[in-house]
């Protein structure tokens, strides 16, 4: 199949690249003249892990342009995977997809063959049948539907494992204008899918309300297992993991996002719950959990907060491990460690810093007051107390024993994610959350 892909950016590029790397043919398009110079270059301008590799496998069956005509004349499907940032109001904003669609309607005004237009952009639950396919039918003179398809087809991909979270999908969701459209996009996820998806084909409001539900879902289930682990903690002898190990066997619950800790975050997650509310208000319903969900999620910080100045002095210096939103990935949108090292310099703290990625982003204001290490036991040492707020792999295969024998003071050790575990030090103050 001959594929066009416009946004060229941390989904789409991934997704691009792992279509051609299964023999299609794809056009990448993008507004930014700079990602498709340095695409042309061969250059690979977005961090995903897996990424750079498979664009070198696939790039013969790729080309790049910021000209979206040829992109549309020239393929069948058109994938459109633009930003679609949150507004005050919490709902998504639309005007990247329409400018998107307005760009290609030109083209798509010409072309003789059925050509099918898929948003997969996570927008608001109404926005392909009031918005997207008039403005198409308008701008081309055509009918959706009979002279062309539309499609909304989110993605369900966690940042630092998208190249494997979109070829080997649970759920392929695809809301469609019409059999056909449904059916052509069905046809190229089976060409390249590793897994045994479900193909769950209905309407576009249908799978518009599905992909907020179901991320929404998620961070509920996540929030659930934190609220547990408040709960564990506060109770003699309870464990949260062997807790939610119990509840996670159950094949109604699924172990899966049922880990108590931090909180949830990156660009996704935390305004889904926002935007789901706001879809609600709009209908008129008035939806309890997305709000208690969010409440709950932020309420982590007060709490590790209180945790941690409740025992340790002000003035005194935190070591915070970790600052990506989630292990494996760069991304340090909405993290609760930036959130937290706010606080904690804002309540008169010092900070040290690490995280095996992530770029630590520091106001100008705190600077003096945080240092940055590239090795997180000297970050440990020189701190009086420490944060574990990202479970990495570097942090979980430590050799903290080294790191305790390194110590000239009694610490704390704050181990939001019961890491370390069966700490025997004398220098070591630990508390695990929910352990
Ligand atoms: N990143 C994720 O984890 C993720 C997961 C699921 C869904 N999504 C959704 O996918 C969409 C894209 O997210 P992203 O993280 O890839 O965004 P991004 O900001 O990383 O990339 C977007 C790309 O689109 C380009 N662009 C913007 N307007 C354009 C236009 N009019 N024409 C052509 N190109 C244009 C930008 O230059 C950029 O390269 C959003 O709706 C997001 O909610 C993202």
């Amino acid at each position: 199949m001959r594929v066009s892909v416009i946004g060229l950016g941390k989904l789409g590029l991934c997704t691009a690249v792992c279509i051609a790397s299964k023999g299609h043919t794809v056009i990448g398009v993008d507004n930014n003249e700079s990602i498709i110079t340095s695409l042309k270059n061969r250059n690979c301008p977005i961090r995903e892990n897996g990424l750079r590799k498979l664009l070198d496998k696939s790039i013969d069956n790729m080309s790049f342009t910021l000209d979206f005509n040829e992109a549309i004349l020239d393929t069948d499907v058109t994938l459109i995977i633009v930003p679609t940032p949150s507004g005050a109001n919490g709902a998504f904003l639309n005007d990247c997809v329409t400018s998107a669609l307005k760009a290609i309607a030109p083209a798509l005004a010409q072309k003789k063959d059925f050509h099918v237009i898929d948003v997969v952009s996570t927008v608001m639950p109404g926005s392909a049948q009031k918005e997207f396919i008039p403005l198409l039918e308008d701008a081309t003179n055509k009918k959706c539907g009979v002279d062309f398809g539309f499609v909304y087809n989110p993605e369900f991909i966690a940042l630092g494992s998208v190249i494997r979270d979109f070829l080997n999908p649970d759920l392929v969701l695809i809301g469609a204008s019409d059999e056909k459209s449904g059916e052509t996009v069905k046809n190229l996820y089976e060409s390249f899918v590793e897994s045994m998806p479900e193909f769950a084909i209905m309407t576009p409001v249908n799978a518009e309300i599905a992909k907020l539900a179901l991320n929404c879902y998620v961070t509920m289930k996540i929030t659930y297992a934190n609220e547990l682990a408040r709960l564990c903690e506060a109770i003699e002898g309870a464990d949260v993991d062997v807790v939610t190990s119990a509840l996670g066997a159950d094949t109604r619950i699924g172990k899966r996002c049922l880990k108590g800790g931090l909180g949830f975050a990156g660009p996704c997650f935390p305004r889904d719950n926002t935007a789901f509310q706001k879809l609600a208000a709009d209908a008129g319903v008035e939806l309890f959990l997305p709000a208690q969900v969010v409440k709950a999620n932020d309420f982590l910080v007060d709490y590790l907060f209180n945790i941690a100045t409740r025992r340790v002095a002000k003035g005194a210096t935190l070591a915070l491990l970790g600052f990506a939103y989630k292990p494996g990935t760069h991304i340090t949108e909405c993290s609760q460690s930036l959130m937290l090292m706010e606080r904690f310099l804002e309540a008169g703290y010092r900070v040290s810093a690490h995280d095996p990625t992530a770029e630590i982003k520091i106001e100008p204001r705190y600077t003096h007051s945080v240092t940055i290490y590239t090795d997180p036991m000297k970050a440990v040492t020189s701190a009086a107390a420490t944060l574990l707020l990202v479970p990495w792999p570097i942090y979980c295969t430590m050799d903290w024993k080294a790191v305790w024998k390194e110590l000239t003071h009694t610490i704390y050790f704050f181990d939001c994610w019961r890491i370390v575990k069966n700490v025997a030090h004398d220098k070591v103050k630990y508390w695990a959350f929910g352990g």
